[in-house]
Order: structure tokens, then sequence, then C-alpha cells
């Protein structure tokens, strides 16, 4: 009798996870989980077990599911019960208190609050920083003929941009640069150096906003940590902690995520030179509608959050007819449920004029992604003045010496370094 799988008709192995491989293109195995393990227990390298949900539907429903609660008290095993929102050293710097890691009633106060400082019209006003950022940093290598993409220009644009928004002086960016860089440079390493990163960044933001706050009457003061200060629903502010906390996730959840979206943006560009060229061409005409629609496909072909952060059930319940028990930790795959066929025509094809893209790479539901319209203005200025600039942008080593993180929440490149005409 045959010994292969697929000769017998059974689904053949469980793809391994976690591994090098997996790292580099998790999509195969993703598509063997949605087709035979859609919502799977597997044990992750921490140790943990969880849940992994892979199709678009259960994905999205799961994502809007009030009894999977994102506050870590839920998890039926209280020693790995510290922060899982893959913001590393946050519970020791007395940052749980966060969008990320809590429930209704307290999620919709802050949520509240935090709208009505950032707020579309402040990120729409705030275009020709992010334009001048951008062209700055490409002036830093623009003479040189080669750079690495991620170095010189994702990393730094989203950490500068987040902290002219905030209202950190410019004198003090550098450091809060440097300060975040280690936080994700040693994101699956010694716990120490991250550690010591976020309780900086956590002491530099409690100092800022006391003082901001001191100031509160001056005229310059509409940056968004004073904006942070004021806001108030129905007589209620946010507390100093929970200024703090606010300042650090918007910190924290805007700087890897747009930085992959820059990085994969930009890879998955340079594999596809015809859309590339077709990118291009409509830039050169002066037309936008293909760089949205674009920048919306990067985000469902490759996008930065490949799982979005933890979630519990509070109870037992079914998701795509798989029991999951009370207390178990649920991740909801976004790579996967974006690449699903019932949901998506040829989904392994880049195609940046796709319509009905209704992915999930913002998530769904009241996580849904608070900074999306600033990941979006970053999104599209970075791609669009890299393109018009640098027309004839092209990678510099063969696509096998690219190495991607390997983290479990973010899906990123480590380098992209990049070649092109100075
Ligand atoms: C939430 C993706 C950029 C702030 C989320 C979630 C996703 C996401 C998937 C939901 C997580 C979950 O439900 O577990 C992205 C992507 C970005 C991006 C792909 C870039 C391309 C930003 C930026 C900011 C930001 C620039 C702010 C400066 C937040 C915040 C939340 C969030 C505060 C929590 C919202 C809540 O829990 O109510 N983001 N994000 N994000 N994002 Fe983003």
């Amino acid at each position: 009798m045959s010994s292969n799988p697929h000769e017998t008709g059974g689904p053949g192995p469980a793809p391994e996870l976690f591994t090098w491989e997996f790292a580099t293109d998790p999509y195969p195995a993703y598509a063997w989980l949605r087709q035979h393990a859609p919502v799977h227990r597997t044990t992750l390298p921490s140790g943990v077990d969880a849940w992994l949900v892979t199709r678009y539907a259960d994905a999205r429903q799961a994502l809007a599911d009030a009894r999977l609660s994102k506050n870590p008290v839920h998890h039926d095993e209280p020693a790995h019960a510290r922060g899982k929102t893959g913001i590393p050293g946050e519970r020791s710097a007395g940052l749980m208190t966060h969008l990320l890691n809590i429930d209704p009633p307290d999620h919709t106060r802050l949520r509240r609050l935090v709208a009505k400082a950032f707020t579309p019209r402040r990120v729409a006003a705030f275009e020709p920083r992010v334009q001048e950022l951008t062209d700055r940093l490409i002036d830093g290598f623009a003479a040189r003929g080669s750079a690495d993409l991620i170095h010189e220009f994702a990393f730094p644009l989203p950490i500068y941009a987040i902290c002219d928004l905030l209202g950190v002086p410019p004198e003090d960016q550098d450091d809060l640069r440097d300060w975040a860089g280690m936080m994700i440079r040693h994101g699956g390493g010694p716990r120490g150096g991250v550690a010591r990163a976020v309780k900086r960044i956590r002491g530099y933001l409690a100092e800022l906003i006391h003082r901001k706050r001191e100031n509160l009457g001056d005229e310059d003061t509409d940056d968004l940590i004073s904006g942070l200060i004021r806001a108030s629903d129905h007589g209620e502010h946010l507390t100093e902690n929970e200024v703090v906390a606010m300042c650090f996730v918007l910190l924290f959840a805007g700087f890897e995520t747009t930085i992959n979206l820059v990085g994969n943006g930009l890879y998955a560009l340079m594999c596809h030179p015809v859309q590339h060229a077709r990118l291009q061409e409509s830039l050169a005409a002066g037309e936008t509608s293909l760089l949205v629609t674009a920048v919306e496909e990067l985000l469902r072909y490759d996008g930065p959050v490949e799982m979005a952060t933890w979630r519990y059930a509070t109870e037992a319940l079914t998701i795509g007819g798989q029991e999951v028990a009370a207390g178990d930790p649920v991740l909801v795959v976004l790579a996967a449920a974006d690449r699903d066929p019932e949901r998506f025509g040829r989904p392994d094809v880049l195609d940046l004029a796709r319509r009905d893209n209704q992915h999930l790479g913002y998530g769904h539901g009241i996580h849904y992604c608070l900074g999306a319209p600033l990941a979006r203005l970053e999104g599209q200025t970075a791609i669009a003045t890299l393109l018009r600039r640098l027309p004839d942008l092209r990678l510099a080593v063969d696509h096998h010496d690219l190495r991607w993180r390997g983290g479990l929440i973010m899906r990123g490149l480590r380098t992209l370094p990049v070649e092109f005409t100075p």
C-alpha cells in the first residue's frame, strides 16, 4: 500500500508551524490549516497552548465575539497571564490598562475619550508633515544608489511621525527612536533589555505628560497629548496613568506595524515588477486611485499583523464548529483569513486594483485599529514617494537571503537592501 497520504485521499501530515521556513512563508501552512483544521489547537514556541483561527468567516466572527475577552485575567494559566498584546515588558512597567488589554465597559470609555483627541481631522492635517519626513529620510540615501529600506526608511518614519503627532519635542525624538528600536530589536531575545527600554519610555512619557498638563493654557498645545489630557466625555477625563498607557500603546501599536506595512509592501512590489511599473505609471500620471487600492491590497496580501493580539474564552463556546473551553487562549490569524479563497478571488495573487477587498489587516469589531487613518496616510505617502523618487528601485539581494523577524503577532523583514540609480 502507498505510504503517500495524497494517494489515499488523506490530507497529509499537519505542517510544522513556527519553524524558519514558516517564518519565511507561512502561507502554505495556513492554506493547509484553513482546509483541514480551520480552528487548530497548537503549542506555541512559548509553551502555551492556543487555538489558531484561520478561516475568514470564523476570524471575523471571533474578532467581534464579546465572549472572547482581551483581559489576560481570563486565561486559565495564571502563570502565563502577563501582558499578551505583544508589547514586551508592559506588565513590569505598569502599562497593562490600555485598549488592547481591556473589555467593555472600560474599553468603551477609553476608546470614546481617545477618539475625541485622535480624530481623522487631526490626521488629515498632519499630511504635509508626513510628506516632509518621508522626503527627508529619502534625502539621506538617495544619492548613494543603495539603502536598507527597513533601517533607513521604514523604521524611523513611524516613530518620528507619532512623536510629532503626540507633541514630543524634536530634541527628544532620537531617544524615543532608540528606546523603541531596543524594544523590537530585542523582541525575541533577553527580556531585560526590553523591560529597560519600556521603563525608560514610560518614565519619559509620564514626565512629558506632567509638563504638558502644567502648560495646557499655552497657545502651542494643540498636540495629541494635550488633546488626550483635555478630552472629556460627560465630565469624565483620562487619569494620568491612562494618558501614559494610551500614549504608550499609540507609540507601540503604530510602530512595528507601520514598519512592516512599508517593508512588506515594498518587498511585494519589487517581487511583482509588472504591477510595480503599473503603479509607478499611474503615480506619474498624477492619479491616486490605484495607490489607495494598492495599499489595501498590500495589507491583505502580506500584512504587518500576522495574528490579532490575544483573546481568551470567558466561557465554553464554539468557533467554526470547534469547541473551545473557558480560559483557552484564541489567536485569530489575520494572515490566513486574508488569503481565504471562500472570501477572496485568487487570494494568493497580488492585484493592486482589487475591489471588494474587506481584509482583516486592521482587525474588526470594537478593537478595530484606532490608527488606521494614520497608517494609511503613512503607507500611501511612503510608497508613493519612494516609487516617484527612485523609479528603478530593485532588490539588492536574493530573496533567499532576506530574513523575517519570526515573532508571533507581527510579520516583517529584518532588513530590505535595495539598489537604484542615484
Ligand atoms: C489595533 C493593525 C497602525 C493604533 C489594531 C488591530 C490591528 C491593527 C489588527 C486590532 C488588534 C486586535 O484586535 O487584537 C494595524 C496595522 C497598522 C496599524 C496593520 C499599520 C499598517 C497603527 C497606528 C496606530 C495604531 C499608526 C496609532 C498611532 C492602534 C490601537 C489599537 C490598534 C491604539 C487598539 C484599538 C483598540 O483596542 O480599541 N491595529 N495597526 N495602529 N491599533 Fe493599529
